[in-house]
């Protein structure tokens, strides 16, 4: 469905599409595959990076111890604790000041370190002096680390957990928060020799308690630039507490722990929860690690467990690194990358259109002149606008559309040279149906003038002698009633009988009568002679009245009155012409066609219409060169629909039997063609029609055809 709905896009859409789409997929991708990268990476060296601030931290955590240890191995030296520690062992009584200087020399310790425990105890574990309440002769081996130092003599540094209870014993000065519960401690266990014998003879123990003492943590953070750090302890029942922590604080926090208020950093904020810390001391002396969001940012924290003197986990190392770098790296790559993006989109879009330029473009010209060339205009080409494979295809385009026009013009050609001969064959046609109709009219007519020529001169002839005969009989028989007066009764009988004045009166008239009639016939003959001129087929000066008056005279008998209507009248307007050069024969028949038609029309509107019907014949000499015949009759003229066509050869009107449609179009023939004339036909409907024929007085170019 996709597919079908991509395929069907316009290729400008398509190619943007596509390359959108492939674009944003690569974007993605890359941004995607960076980001992952820089996550993952920024992952591994945020831990690697929590995992040696951890390290600081138990540096800073182990400073103390060092400095208790090195301090407490020169006190180890000291004169008065040295023969405290010899007397005690040798079960002399210690004297006052001895005991006084020695107090004095480890209250000193206990407030230049700030810690908590500075004990002389002595081979049987018993107290010989401390720095707080006075617990001379109390058993102190915390931990039973003294009874290790009197078995190995040498220095121990360790953490362990004290309770309260044996805190209340010492009763120090202790930080606020520490009170009634258990407490993580620094101790260091350090044997006092004698100088003599180098047997160990007391322990000097010093105690740093961890809860709430800061510089572990905040001077951790001072050196990482803020995070997070702190220190729990474990307690014997497994739990673990927070001794110390320090977080770096966001701007819009102030501390609210009111007893640190100098400290730029949120003290002892715990641990969401204690799941890192319970692995840290699960796990075999390794550092472990674990994203956690603390005051609502995410921390990478390390944690390491730290091990008493019996190898027991007492406490837990912590530091956590802020991924606030790492963010703003990841922030920072990604608006880089998007500003990559943006920008590569920006010149992706740039380059479709370069390549709708390029490629649509062309494509879309070359599809509208295609169209354009199959609605015909065949004149249409391709603008060719490269050298590629559409250039390629325009070119093919216009070569094939140039073989395309060729054959059509051939086509062309060839169809008007068809209708050409088509034409002249029609032509010849009609010419030779008229040649042979004209001649056969012609030579019939000639052939019945002939004929009637012969009796009729023969009647002539002998109407004169007949004449003459009769006056003589009649001459005769005047002499004879003169001489012979009397006559028989027979006689007189038959003169009355033949009423012989009445015949002797009658007799020349109807002579005379003969003749007038003979004469007529002659006249007849002669215009069919006239309109035949089969003797006159070559081009001479004829007289143009009397041929039409030759044609009228063929045609009287259509003119006369009929049984069925009126005669038509012919009026004639003959004005002055003279002789005109013409072929008189095909004259006539160009009279008689347009006279005949008139007559056919006269006569179909008779039958409908109470109309004269006439028809006008008027000629005249219309400039020094030519001559007009007007004929016009009063019928009911012809549609303009047809008006063009009725010179076409073979278009009639005309029932079958009636009219072949081939008059009109001979007659235009003879005129135009034959005589350099023109036939003009006017015609309002109802009115009637006119035909003009104007011919020149003289033929100037002499037909081809007058002597064939
Ligand atoms: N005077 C006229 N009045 C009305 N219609 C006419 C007139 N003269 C010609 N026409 C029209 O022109 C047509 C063509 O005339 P044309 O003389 O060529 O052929 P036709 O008379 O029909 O047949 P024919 O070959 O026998 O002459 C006629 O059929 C007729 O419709
Ligand atoms: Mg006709």
């Amino acid at each position: 469905m996709i597919l079908k709905w991509f395929y069907n896009l316009p290729i400008r859409r398509k190619q943007l599409i596509a390359l959108f789409t492939s674009e944003v997929i690569s974007i993605v991708g890359l941004v995607g595959t960076g980001s992952l990268l820089i996550i993952s990476g920024g992952r591994s060296l945020l831990v690697n990076q929590a995992k040696s601030e951890l390290a600081v931290t138990e540096i800073n955590y182990n400073i103390k111890i060092n400095q208790m240890g090195f301090g407490f191995r020169g006190q180890s030296d000291n004169v008065a604790i040295i023969s405290a520690a010899q007397q005690y062992s040798q079960f002399q009584k210690i004297s006052p000041s001895l005991q006084q200087e020695v107090k004095k020399i480890l209250q000193n310790e206990v407030k230049a370190r700030k810690i908590e425990y500075a004990t002389l105890v002595s081979q049987d574990f018993r107290i010989i002096a401390n720095a707080n309440r006075d617990r001379q002769g109390e058993i102190f081996n915390p931990q039973n680390l003294v009874t290790q130092v009197f078995r190995k003599p040498e220095q121990i540094k360790t953490s362990e957990i004290v309770s309260w209870e044996e805190l209340t014993k010492e009763n120090p000065p202790l930080p606020s928060g520490v009170a009634g519960k258990e407490s993580l401690i620094r101790y260091t266990v350090t044997p006092v020799k004698d100088p003599q014998t180098r047997q160990v003879i007391g322990a000097l123990i010093s105690g740093d308690i961890v809860n709430q003492k800061l510089p572990i943590v905040t001077q951790t953070l001072d050196a990482q630039d803020g995070g997070y750090s702190a220190v729990y302890l474990q307690s014997s029942t497994g739990e673990f507490h927070l001794a110390t922590a320090a977080i770096e604080t966001t701007n819009s926090q102030q501390n609210p722990d009111k007893t640190t208020a100098n400290s730029p950093y949120l003290l002892n904020f715990p641990l969401p929860n204690t799941s890192l810390l319970a692995s840290a001391v699960t796990t075999n002396n390794q550092i472990v690690t674990e994203r956690i969001s603390l005051q609502g940012k995410t921390y990478t924290v390390a944690a390491k467990k730290l091990i008493n003197y019996a190898g027991k986990p007492v406490a837990v190392l912590v530091r956590g690194t802020p991924e606030t770098d790492l963010n703003n790296l990841l922030r920072d790559s990604l608006a880089l990358q998007a500003a990559i993006a943006i920008l590569t989109l920006l010149i992706d879009i740039g380059l479709a259109g370069l390549l709708g330029r390029a490629i649509a473009r062309p494509v879309k010209h070359l599809t509208q002149v295609a169209k354009q060339f199959s609605q015909g205009k065949l004149t249409e080409r391709a603008e060719v606008m490269s050298k590629d494979e559409i250039g390629e295809l325009a070119v093919n385009f216009n070569n094939m559309a140039e073989r395309l026009s060729l054959r059509e013009q051939t086509i062309q050609e060839q169809m008007q040279q068809l209708q050409a001969t088509l034409a002249e064959l029609q032509e010849t046609q009609t010419q030779l149906i008229q040649t042979e109709k004209m001649s056969s009219l012609g030579q019939m007519v000639a052939g019945i003038a002939h004929e009637i020529n012969n009796p009729t001169s023969f009647i002539c002839g002998n109407l004169s002698p007949l004449t003459n005969y009769v006056s003589d009989v009649f001459k005769l028989l005047h002499l004879y009633q003169k001489s012979y007066p009397e006559t028989n009764a027979e006689i007189n009988q038959l003169i009355q009988e033949i009423d012989l004045d009445y015949l002797q009166e009658d007799l020349p008239k109807l002579i005379n009568s003969l003749k007038v009639g003979s004469d007529r016939i002659a006249e007849i003959v002669l215009s069919l002679r006239n309109f035949s001129r089969l003797d006159e087929a070559e081009c001479k000066f004829a007289d143009i009245h009397s041929g039409i008056d030759s044609t009228l005279m063929i045609l009287n008998h259509r003119l006369k009155v009929q049984p069925h209507r009126c005669a038509i009248a012919v009026t004639k307007e003959y004005n002055n012409l003279p002789p005109v050069e013409c072929y008189p024969g095909q004259l006539n028949q160009v009279l008689m066609n347009i006279l005949s038609n008139a007559i056919d029309a006269l006569e179909e509107v008779i039958e409908t219409h109470s109309i004269q019907p006439q028809i006008q014949i008027r000629t005249q000499h219309i400039t020094p060169e030519a001559i007009a015949i007007h004929i016009k009759d009063n019928a009911l003229g012809i549609p303009e629909t047809l008006l063009a066509k009725i010179f076409d050869p073979f278009f009639t009107t005309k029932p079958v039997g009636k009219g072949t449609g081939i008059g009109l179009s001979i007659s235009y023939q003879i005129i135009v063609e034959k005589h350099q004339g023109e036939l003009q036909c006017l015609s309002t409907p109802d009115k009637g029609t006119e035909f003009i024929i104007q011919i020149p007085i003289t033929q100037k170019v002499k037909n081809s055809t007058e002597n064939s």
